[in-house]
């Protein structure tokens, strides 16, 4: 018989048993765990917990400034970090998904280190761990952009030795969500579809430039605002758009363009292990298809992607 309400006021009184007057640093994704574990640890100890959102300039187009400011409405006491160049510059050249996964991964942990350097005497580390991340590796092709996974990159970062707060880690999905209603969440982090840590760098195939991210998120923009217009955004498990390196022939009024493509992805799917591509009314696909090309320069053929996983995985890298 577990109630959201009383996990909550159990997981309160616990984090201030544990914590007492000391100061927490947290990582923020905007994704559902971390959110919630953020709230819970807010409520608990409030300004003491010192929250960091990192712009890795991979984030959904006006995520970073959107999110930012949903955080701060909460209350939070929260810290954005811009640090779009030093993610870019890194991934600069390399064409490879999992040497791309790792770059990212590094230089968020870079980037992390050197801000919770920044904040006086701070005692934890808070993540949002959750329970089937401690039974099993959640990312299945490689380590995610999440601190856990990252226990071995040569010498241990000053943050990883600070005592670790996890109050979430013995709760499946499905109970994080539940929490997070019960802390006043709903509107607007826990209707978000899954979005990869890696984010956008993992839907540009090949090398990521800002040139091609920026393309990406106009394209993922219209994209996502059309599956909400039609009603169609929470009744998909998740949804993106994929910038292909590739070029093809297209007309524009008397000119032949040649240029890239844009590939639309949409599954169905309980926990992402396996997924069936999502029958979208073929009206809603001319739609999205016309505006994309019609208003992204530099792409002038959208195709949409009808494979299943398995074999093919989600992402395409
Ligand atoms: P695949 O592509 O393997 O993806 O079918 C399954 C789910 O995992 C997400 N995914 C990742 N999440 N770091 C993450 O945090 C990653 O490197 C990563 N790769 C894939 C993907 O978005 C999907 O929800």
């Amino acid at each position: 018989d577990w109630t959201s309400s009383a996990f909550v006021e159990t997981t309160i009184a616990d984090i201030q048993a544990t914590v007492g007057n000391d100061k927490v640093v947290l990582a923020l994704s905007g994704g559902v765990d971390s959110s919630v574990a953020a709230v819970l640890l807010h409520k608990a100890i409030g300004t003491n917990l010192h929250c960091i959102f990192v712009d890795n300039g991979l984030l959904r187009k006006n995520e970073y400034e959107s999110v930012l400011e949903q955080y701060k409405d909460f209350g939070l006491n929260i810290k954005g970090v811009d640090a779009k160049d030093k993610f870019l510059s890194q991934l600069a050249g390399v064409e490879d998904p999992e040497q791309k996964r790792k770059i990212i991964g590094r230089v968020f942990i870079e980037v992390f280190d050197e801000e919770s350097h920044l904040i006086q005497d701070v005692k934890w580390l808070a993540q949002g761990t959750i329970y089937p991340d401690i039974i099993e590796s959640v990312s299945v092709k490689g380590p995610s952009a999440t601190i856990k996974s990252h226990h071995n990159v040569g010498g241990l970062p000053d943050f990883m030795k600070l005592k670790v707060v996890e109050p979430l880690k013995t709760l499946f999905k499905d109970e994080v969500r539940r929490v997070g209603t019960a802390l006043g969440l709903e509107s607007f982090i826990l209707g978000r579809h899954p979005f990869p840590g890696p984010g956008l760098g993992i839907r540009i195939i090949g090398e990521v430039t800002a040139e091609k991210v920026a393309i990406l998120q106009d394209a993922d923009k219209i994209y996502i605002d059309n599956l909400k217009e039609a009603g169609l955004y929470d009744q998909v498990w998740q949804a993106g758009a994929i910038f292909l390196p590739v070029r093809s022939v297209g007309v524009m009024g008397d000119e032949r363009t040649y240029e890239n493509v844009i590939a639309l992805r949409a599954v169905e799917s309980l926990d992402g292990m396996t997924a069936d591509w999502c029958h979208l009314p073929y009206p809603v696909l001319a739609k999205i298809s016309n505006e994309i090309i019609n208003k992204v320069k530099g792409i002038n053929r959208v195709v949409y992607d009808i494979s299943s996983k398995p074999p093919a995985t989600i992402e395409w890298e």
